[in-house]
């Protein structure tokens, strides 16, 4: 017993131990800090993942106000506009000359959300007959002709005017660029020199 006590009182033993606490505490110490560095991983992480979600959140928020998502703009009223078949005649725009590369800015801003960039798409419009918006590129043969005054007409008299697609309640229609005066006639005809090249007819 005596000899136990001697042991565990002796000097030396609570100094290996604190030895071993120092280290104990060290380990302690280092683990923290790497449990602090993976968590600044962690969140440095979360935080670049973060901004990128809210990106994609806000950003399709906004583009839906602005141009770039599929979504009639706000200027375009739909009781306005005309039946597909039955729009007015065309306007001024048609007897302008316009440039084809002012046009292609415009039709990115403007047009691209509903006839994709080149005017190659086939955006989904659900509750029209057609089921998609009409390509522009290549454009229905009933509009398109190798006069360019007649193509610009063809073409002019949708811009001006709208048309609301055939079907029982289509979502996206063509809003009237030039009656709601959205756009100015000069930039209407740019659009339609524009669209005249993407169809290989220059004016
Ligand atoms: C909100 C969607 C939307 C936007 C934006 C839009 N369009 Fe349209 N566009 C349509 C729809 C839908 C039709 C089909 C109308 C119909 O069938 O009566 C159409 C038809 C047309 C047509 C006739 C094509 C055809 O085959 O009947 C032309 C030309 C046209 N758009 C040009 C433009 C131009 C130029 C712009 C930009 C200034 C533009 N569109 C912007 C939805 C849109």
């Amino acid at each position: 017993m005596s000899s136990k006590r001697s042991i565990s009182g002796n000097g030396p033993e609570p100094a290996p131990r604190s030895g071993r606490k120092a280290g104990a505490s060290a380990l302690v110490l280092v683990s923290a800090l790497a449990g602090l560095a993976a968590l600044f991983i962690v969140a440095a992480c979360a935080k670049k993942e973060q901004p990128a979600a809210e990106k994609a959140q806000p950003s399709a928020a906004p583009a839906q106000s602005a141009q770039s998502a599929t979504q009639v703009p706000p200027f375009a009223d739909r009781s306005k506009i005309p039946a597909s078949g039955r729009q007015g005649p065309p306007g001024e725009a048609a007897s302008l000359t316009g440039n084809a590369e002012r046009g292609q800015a415009l039709f990115a801003q403007n047009c691209a959300s509903c006839h994709g960039p080149q005017g190659t798409d086939k955006v989904q419009n659900p509750g029209s007959d057609d089921g998609t918006v009409p390509p522009l590129n290549p454009i229905d043969p009933e509009l398109a002709d190798k006069d360019p005054a007649v193509f610009a007409a063809n073409i002019d008299r949708i811009i001006q005017h709208g048309s609301i697609p055939d079907g029982p309640a289509p979502e996206l229609f063509m809003p009237d660029w030039g009656d709601s005066k959205a756009l100015s006639q000069q930039q209407i005809a740019d659009l339609e020199a524009y669209i005249m090249r993407l169809n290989d007819v220059n004016r």
